[in-house]
Parts: structure tokens; sequence; C-alpha cells
């Protein structure tokens, strides 16, 4: 008997953890916008198992200890009886009690999570692309300090952030679950979300919109750090990529100008001007590749060079046929877009 509980709260403890420290767990909020949505969740969850044990109490006593002589009476009946104002009670004034707080719970946190913030600490455009996000800091004043990235967003902790969310091709779901509900990137549409962090972390997000064959795969993390840390990356990255000073990067500057590369992917800096793929301007700060599909190191960038659709089939990279110095030259330019 002991051994057996030891190993039941085991698994309860084992379940918790892990549920604690899942980054898709919804159930655990990390910033306001994320926590309304939770209580009303924890709520709609804790009044639905109340309502269905309720029921099945109710109808399995109904079943076992109905008296005999009023089985299959008529309503007239059951209220000859004095049983009408439980059928108005159970059937009519609790569900419509429950409905209707439910209702305003729901209105109330709809309110919270499309509230825009009056002083956003940035106004981001995150557009839905096959099969990653494009990330864009829009400078209005300077649009030279316009900032491009891919997947991965940063965020003041502590401040709300605009989101203008759209998508370049099908129907994507922008969706952060510790941090914000789910919004629909479409074409064509711009819909405005926010979110804010209250701790310093990386919280992952995913699209929720089946959009083709690598939707698994199109994944998105929210960096929150603090304002001095977030400001420091906000200059970084307004700057355009350093000219390569190391032969080695320079040679690998030339493959990726004269080679397909510059066809599809920006470098700020650079002659690459493609609209096609992730800008890469400072691709060596970014924590992974192919939207959160691998981790951001040289061996993985080969890989994803050499032949992404074995990592990533149906992507819009084709197979690159670069002899082997060309792509050490050009893995070596890659790590120093810092
Ligand atoms: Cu994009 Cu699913």
């Amino acid at each position: 008997m002991k051994s057996t509980c030891r190993v039941v709260s085991g698994a309860l403890l084992a379940l918790s953890s892990a549920c604690t420290s899942a980054p898709m767990n919804y159930m655990v909020s990390h910033g306001p916008a994320a926590a309304s949505e939770r209580s009303l969740g924890w709520w709609l969850l804790i009044v639905s198992a109340v309502v269905v044990v309720v029921v099945i109490v109710l109808v399995v006593a109904g079943a076992f200890y109905r008296p005999r002589d009023r089985a299959g009476e008529s309503l007239e009946r059951t209220a000859a009886h004095g049983g009408l104002p439980w059928i108005y009670i159970g059937g009519l004034i609790i569900p419509a009690a429950i409905l209707i707080v439910s209702f305003g719970l729901t209105l109330g946190t709809l309110h919270a999570t499309t509230r825009p913030p009056t002083d956003p600490a940035a106004t981001i455009q995150i557009i839905g692309r096959r099969w990653w996000w494009e990330v864009r800091y829009v400078d209005q004043r300077d649009p030279t300090k316009t900032i491009v990235t891919a997947n991965e967003i940063h965020v003041p902790v502590g401040k709300p952030v605009q989101l203008e969310i759209s998508s370049d091709d099908v129907i994507h779901s922008f969706w952060i679950p510790q941090l914000a509900g789910k919004t629909d990137a479409i074409p064509g549409v711009t819909n405005v979300a926010w979110l804010q962090a209250d701790s310093v972390g990386i919280y992952r997000g995913q699209c929720t919109e089946y959009c083709g064959l690598q939707h698994a795969n199109m994944a998105a993390v929210v960096i929150a750090e603090s304002p001095v840390a977030f400001a420091a990356w906000e200059q970084a990255q307004q700057k355009p990529a350093a000219v390569p000073t190391d032969p080695e990067a320079a040679a690998g500057l030339a493959v990726f100008q004269k080679s397909a590369c510059a066809t599809c992917h920006a470098i700020r800096g650079s002659d690459a001007l493609g609209r096609v793929g992730p800008d890469l301007t400072h691709l060596a700060t970014r924590l992974t590749i192919a939207a959160g599909t691998l981790e951001n190191t040289r061996g993985n960038l080969a890989g994803w060079i050499g032949n992404s659709q074995s990592i990533k089939p149906g992507n819009d990279m084709p197979v690159m046929n670069l002899p082997p110095d060309d792509l050490q030259a050009l893995l070596a330019y890659l790590e120093t877009l810092k």
C-alpha cells in the first residue's frame, strides 16, 4: 500500500513539475493578458466539471431510487407531487446563473485582452510566412532604423508592447500561450493585439492555425529582458551588418552575393536585398534557425544551407550545392552577423 502511494504521489509530482516547466502550458501565465485568460479557463474548467458530476449523480440517483409507482409520470403529475420547483431551479435558474456569470467573465477577459496599451514600449509588426514569422520594429521617424528579424521577438520586461499581426500568404495564427491568447494572421488584414511579460525569460509560441506541410515547425519565441538589455539589443539591431575584415568571412560575403542566397535574403549593409526568406542582417544573434526547428550552431547552419529540404520539407529554400570551401567561407561570414 505504502509503495503504491509512493508511486502515485511520485507520478503526480512528476506531472505537476512537467506542467509548470512545459513552455506551451497555457494554465501558467507570465503577463496580464494571459492571466485574465487563465482565470477564465480555470473557472470554465471547474464549473463544467462540477456540472458534469452533479448531472451524473442525479441521473444515477434517478435511475436507482425513483419510486416504482411514479415511473413514467407526466410533467403535470410531477407538478402535482410538488417536484416542479426543482425543475425550475435545476433546469432553468442554476444553468442560467452559470451561463450569465460565464458570459460576464468572458466579456471581462475580452476587454482585458483586446484593450490596446495606451503607451506601448514598442509596436511590432508580425507577419506570418510559410513557415516562419517576420518580425519588424518600424521606426516611423527614421525608417533606416527599422529592425527586421525573424521568429524572435525581444520585449522589455514589465511593459506592454503592441502587436500588428498579418500574413503574407495563407492564414496563420500567432500564439504565445504564457503571455497572450491566439490572434489570427490573415492576408490583407492587420489584427492588433498586445502582450506584456512580467518576468525576464524566453516564452515559446507556435503557429496555431493549420497552414500547410510545416505548420508544426512554425515556432516563435518572445525574449523578455530588462529595459537596459532591450535598448542595447534595439541599438545593435538597427545597425547594418559590419563589413567583414577576416579574409575567409570576406570571401563568404562574396559567395553570399553571387549565389542564390542574395536573391531571397536581405543583409542590410550588403547588396543582398531579397524578401523571400528571413532578413539575415543579425542572424548570429538568434537562438534558432528555421523558426525554432534547429539551434543556431555552425553545424546546423551548414546542414540547413546544404539541404534544408531534408530538415523542413516543402520550405522555399532550394538545395544549395556549394563547393566545400565556399560553404565554409559562407559559414564564417554568417557567424560575423552579430
Ligand atoms: Cu503557420 Cu500554421
